[in-house]
């Protein structure tokens, strides 16, 4: 049985990686979907092979009138929004004393102010219509921060905290929060990040974007509140909880042949 038959769910950044199998995955079980962000052909091209229901929405998160209006033209498309889906998202490899002001302001509006915009144009519908469920796909980079990544960690961590205060704001309203912390993901990620002359970006190896997707929608369905995939990675962060100054000296060793030219 589709699990999700009728609800309506709007992706942002679901014209690749992990946003596009999101995308593939909500729809096998009935999701009718809007589909944001900025490479409309792309989304166009989703959506047609979704089966024609799904709508796309060209948007750039980092631009709040644009953000406002994604999410209108899905309520007004489909009379109502079940959940948001706030995946959109693009890395940075620099050094945080030394990082590219417009680029740094770049990744802060398109990881977290992008993100508030969506939750705050989303709430008001769900709370009109009785409820809802709000999915930030953060990082376990805003668990455990990485050198030279600074920027992006950061707004992974403020992407946990606004999670976390607004399940206990929105408790009440039945509007469920819940949080996705993926690990290393096979997506272009890397090759789409921000970076400056000096630092090379991490490899794309990891689990599959699909991987993600499906474990994100079993967590919705069962309305958790956060989610590490693979769940593997929780090792990560309990032992920097317990031993921060061996796994900041491990993580510099490990990453600095990887990560500086
Ligand atoms: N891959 C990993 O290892 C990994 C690990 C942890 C967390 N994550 C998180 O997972 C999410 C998805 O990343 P991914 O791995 O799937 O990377 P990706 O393949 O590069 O996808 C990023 C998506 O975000 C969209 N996007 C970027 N800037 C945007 C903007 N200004 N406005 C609207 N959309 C924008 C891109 O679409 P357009 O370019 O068409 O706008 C694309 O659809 C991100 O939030 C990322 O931080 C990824």
């Amino acid at each position: 049985m589709n699990k999700l038959a009728n609800k309506v769910v709007l992706i942002t950044g679901a014209s690749s990686g992990i946003g596009e199998a999101l995308a593939r995955v909500f729809a096998g079980e009935g999701a009718r979907l809007a589909l944001a962000a900025r490479s409309a052909e792309k989304l166009r091209a989703l959506a047609g092979s979704l089966g024609g229901g799904a709508l796309a929405l060209p948007a750039d998160m980092t631009v709040p009138a644009q953000v406002r209006q994604m999410v209108e033209s899905t309520v007004k498309h489909f009379g109502r929004l079940d959940i948001l889906i706030n995946n959109a998202g693009v890395g940075m490899y620099a050094p945080a004393a030394s990082m590219a002001p417009e680029q740094f302001e770049q990744v802060v509006a398109t990881n977290w102010l992008g993100p508030v915009h969506a939750i705050q144009s989303v709430v008001p519908h769900m709370r009109r219509q009785g409820g809802g469920q709000i999915i930030n796909i953060s990082s376990v980079a805003g668990k455990v921060a990485i050198p030279w990544m600074g920027a992006y960690c950061g707004t992974k961590f403020a992407l946990n905290a606004l999670s976390d205060s607004l399940r206990m704001e929105l408790a009440a309203d039945r509007i469920q929060v819940l949080s996705v912390c993926p690990g290393r993901i096979h997506t272009p990620f890397a090759r789409n990040a921000f970076r400056d002359t000096t630092t090379r970006p991490l490899s794309s190896d990891g689990i599959s974007a699909e991987r993600v997707a499906r474990a994100v929608l079993r967590a919705s369905l069962r309305g958790k509140r956060e989610i590490v995939v693979p769940a593997s990675n929780w090792t990560l962060v309990w032992l920097h909880t317990l031993f921060p100054r061996l796994i900041d000296y491990a993580m510099v060793r490990y990453l600095r042949g990887q990560m500086r030219k």
